[in-house]
């Protein structure tokens, strides 16, 4: 079996839909203003999926993208990971909807459930399987219409969540120490009721009852989440650096998951990280739980960020708890 020396990113891909919703569209629905939202959270406008639009629909576009930026065939792909926790279905997985319809042939599908850490829960299997030598060439696309999960009549969620995919083709190099040379993964479930959709699962499934109790949108205790966010990003740049002896100075973008500027702002700043080192989109696409770092890298490698060598931080937080960092080497 042929292990390679490293997993490397070929290429990347990013797909949201068309329709916006402002800061002003939610003043029209809920007790709330582009002033509260723009200073609480950074936010000023994400892009809304159309009613029959699903997740793998989303994902589609952002894989071509990411497979022609790649310069591979959908042939060359050994295993497609989608990570998600709006899939279209619960039964078949998103991933399997994905081979289909890009025509990967020879590759195996699963989907994988880590909240708005998906995209580096991802990363990091698909990293293992190349570097096991299992895989040669993984797509990895996060894709979250979570639009469809948000309650329009509850002012402290809705406001924060847009729809949106992203993707990576990770393929095996022989090069050692490039591409994506740490991954990292927390979880801790007695943090579980934080993020919480209660209804249509096993434990609740749907019925008119979990209908009527709104129990099939996500409620989101904000407040204790917003302290538990700031320190597990700093502790994620912090083990980052430490793990792949990097010292601030040599790291090039820090791309953080698109929650809340301030909440950046204080992981970052705190771990000595000026502004211009952080990759912010969250006025333009809101929250897009697991698509936000695999959205934010597409860009910033598309806006010219990340040359050749340049080392990317990536880290992420979310529902279950969860949170992941990633380091990658360009
Ligand atoms: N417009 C106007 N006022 C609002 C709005 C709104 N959209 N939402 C809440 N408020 C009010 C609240 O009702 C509250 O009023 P009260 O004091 O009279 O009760 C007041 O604003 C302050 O509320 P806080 O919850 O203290 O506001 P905070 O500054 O913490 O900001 C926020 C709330 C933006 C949710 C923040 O806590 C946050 O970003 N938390 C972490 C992120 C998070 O949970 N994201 C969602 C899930 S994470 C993931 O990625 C899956």
């Amino acid at each position: 079996m042929n292990r390679p020396a490293s997993a490397k990113i070929l290429g990347t891909g990013m797909f949201v839909p068309e329709r916006v919703m402002t800061n002003e569209d939610f003043a029209r629905i809920v007790d709330t203003n582009d002033e509260w939202i723009v200073q609480r959270t950074g936010m000023k406008e994400r892009h809304i999926a159309e009613l029959g639009q699903a997740s793998s629909d989303l994902a589609v576009e952002a894989c071509r993208r990411a497979i022609e930026n790649a310069a591979v065939t959908p042939e060359d792909i050994d295993l497609v990971i989608c990570a998600t926790i709006t899939a279209d279905n619960v039964l078949p997985s998103t991933a399997c909807w994905i081979q289909d319809r890009l025509g990967c042939k020879n590759a195996g599908a699963f989907d994988l459930t880590a909240a708005c850490s998906g995209h580096l829960y991802a990363l990091s299997q698909a990293r293992a399987t190349i570097l096991s030598g299992q895989a040669r060439t993984v797509l990895v696309v996060s894709t979250e219409c979570l639009s469809k999960i948000t309650d329009y009549s509850d002012r402290n969620t809705c406001v924060l969540f847009g729809d949106g995919a992203g993707a990576a083709v990770v393929q095996a190099s022989d090069t050692p120490d490039t591409g994506i040379i740490y991954t990292t993964l927390y979880a801790d479930g007695s943090g579980g009721e934080l993020m919480l959709l209660p209804g249509g699962g096993s434990r609740r499934p749907p019925s008119h009852e979990t209908v009527d109790a709104r129990q099939h949108y996500m409620q989101i205790r904000g407040r204790e989440v917003f302290k538990f966010a700031v320190l597990k990003m700093e502790e994620l740049i912090d083990e980052c650096l430490k793990e792949c002896g990097l010292q601030t100075s040599q790291v090039q973008l820090v791309i953080p998951h698109q929650v809340n500027t301030r909440i950046i702002d204080a992981a970052t700043s705190r771990m000595g990280f000026p502004p211009e080192k952080v990759f912010l989109n969250i006025h333009k696409y809101g929250n897009t739980g697991g698509a936000s770092v695999a959205i934010a890298h597409d860009e910033a490698r598309r806006q010219g960020l990340l040359g050749p060598g340049d080392v990317a931080v990536l880290i992420a937080f979310g529902g279950g708890l969860t949170w992941a960092g990633a380091v990658i080497k360009h």
